[in-house]
Formats: C-alpha cells, structure tokens, sequence
C-alpha cells in the first residue's frame, strides 16, 4: 500500500486528480477506461481540478466508462441528495463523457436485488474496473460498507449504521430520523477486485480511521483495512488525517514516497 501525504486538502486533490488523469491518459489499448467513482465531501476538490483539466484539454473522459459506489435506496433522482444528482451537478455535467457512459446504481427499482446482479455483471462485461476512487466514513465503511460487512462482499443492499445517519445528516437538515436507512453500495471485493484503488482520506475527523486503515489489523471491523491485502492501493491523505499515525510510520511514508512520480 501506498500513503501518499499531502500538506493540505487542496493539494491532495491535485494529486489524486493528476494520478488519475494520468492513468486514464495512458490507456492506449482503444478499450474503455474503467473509472469507479465516489460522492461525498472528499472528492469534491479531485472533482473540480478534473473538470478544470478536461476544459484545459488535458484529459478527456469521451473513452471512459464510470460505475459510483453506492447510491440511497429510495430517493428519487431529482432529490438534491441522491447520488445520482451529487454526481451529474457536481461532475457529470461539466466534462465531455457521453451519459450512456455512466453507471449509477438505482436505489428506486422495484428489484433492488436484481440492479444490485446487474450492476456486478455490467463491471464484470467490462473486465473489470481498471481505477477504483474512493473516501471514507468516520468509521472506515469503504462505500457504505459498514463496520463488519464482509470483506468478501459484493455490490448489495446495505443498511446504514446510527453513526452514518448521523453524519450524513448535516445533509438532511441535521436530523438524522430524514437520512435514508439503507443504500445500494458496491462490496469491499468489488473495490479490491479492481485493477487500482486510491482512497482519499483527508481531515482531522478521520484521523482514526485512516491508522486503523494503514497499521490495524486487516479486520472487517475497518472495512477499508481491505487495502492493505490489494497490490496496488493508494491512500492520497492530507496532514491533518494523520494525526493518530504513529511518528514512525508518518516518517516511513513520507520517505519511501520521495522518489516516486506518481
Ligand atoms: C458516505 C459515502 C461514502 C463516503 C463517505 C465519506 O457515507 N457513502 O462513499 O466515502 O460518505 O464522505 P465524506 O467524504 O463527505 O467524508
């Protein structure tokens, strides 16, 4: 596992989306580039610097097929809050991908287990995803898996634990009773089954879950401590996030990242 430390947030972002840009840029093969991606606070920033990219003619996401972690059972599309419309206003919208290029799941069919199937088997027919951006919850949940959701889970329903509705509830007019109790969500192994990982950590608030993520154990209590058994997962983290590294890994990271280029 890679720990990528960065000063600050806005820096992070800049990395994470010239890493990504990157990779996309170097797919050279003629088949699509496989990007999943996640909503939240984090990659607003990656986001942004994206679709500045893409105005700028550095990169182009006309090849690129997306798949999104997870979405809210139950809200419809044009609710401000579902994912779905996280991500066409704050993304989608701004860059040239052609919409028949985004997946979301649908978190309003009447078969949530049969989107869920679907949704495995789309990835699967693409041979898998080639990038897999994520964040993290407070608690370490990897999409919305939550705290002792197998590591060997795929894309399924999930039900949303109190503490994740009572942090996304500063979007529902602080009052967690209004968050959706459960949401589709893609499996740990759907993420680690993907060619790379790169998770952004940044913030004080998610100091601990990015130690237990880095030095716990790899435990289902920390669902992205899953990283650490995948060969090529990055953590893009800024300084405030590694606030409970102990000093000797912090100085490791910082070190064996000197000669990397990205
Ligand atoms: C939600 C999403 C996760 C996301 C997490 C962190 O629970 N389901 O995919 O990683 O929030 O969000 P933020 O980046 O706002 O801290």
């Amino acid at each position: 596992m890679r720990v990528v430390i960065q000063e600050n947030y806005k820096k992070m972002c800049a990395w994470a989306a010239d890493y990504i840009a990157g990779r996309i840029n170097a797919k050279k093969d003629g088949k699509p580039f496989v990007l999943g991606l996640p909503t939240g606070s984090s990659p607003l920033g990656v986001y942004a610097e994206l679709i500045r990219k893409n105005k700028a003619g550095e990169v182009s996401f006309k090849n690129v097929v997306t798949f999104n972690m997870d979405e809210y059972v139950g809200l419809p599309r044009e609710h401000e809050q579902s994912y779905w419309h996280f991500m066409w206003s704050n993304f989608f919208d701004h860059i040239d991908i052609p919409h028949e290029n985004v997946n979301i799941l649908n978190g309003m069919s009447d078969d949530l287990e049969g989107e869920c199937a679907a949704y495995e088997a789309k990835i699967a027919s693409y041979g898998g995803i080639d990038l897999f951006m994520g964040g993290i919850g407070v608690d370490g949940h990897l999409a919305f898996n939550e705290p002792f959701t197998s590591l060997n889970s795929v894309t399924g329903i999930r039900v949303l634990t109190s503490d994740t509705l009572i942090v996304n509830s500063r979007f529902f007019d602080n009052d967690p009773a209004k968050v959706p109790t459960r949401a589709l969500s893609v499996g740990v192994k759907t993420v680690t089954d993907s060619k790379e990982v790169l998770v952004l950590i940044n913030g004080h608030n998610k100091a601990r879950a990015l130690a237990n993520t880095v030095e716990g154990a790899v435990s289902q209590k920390w669902t992205a401590s899953a990283l650490q058994l995948h060969p090529a997962a990055i953590i893009a983290c800024d300084e405030p996030a590694c606030g409970e590294l102990t000093v000797d890994t912090y100085k490791y990271f910082l070190d064996v990242e000197k000669d990397q280029r990205l």
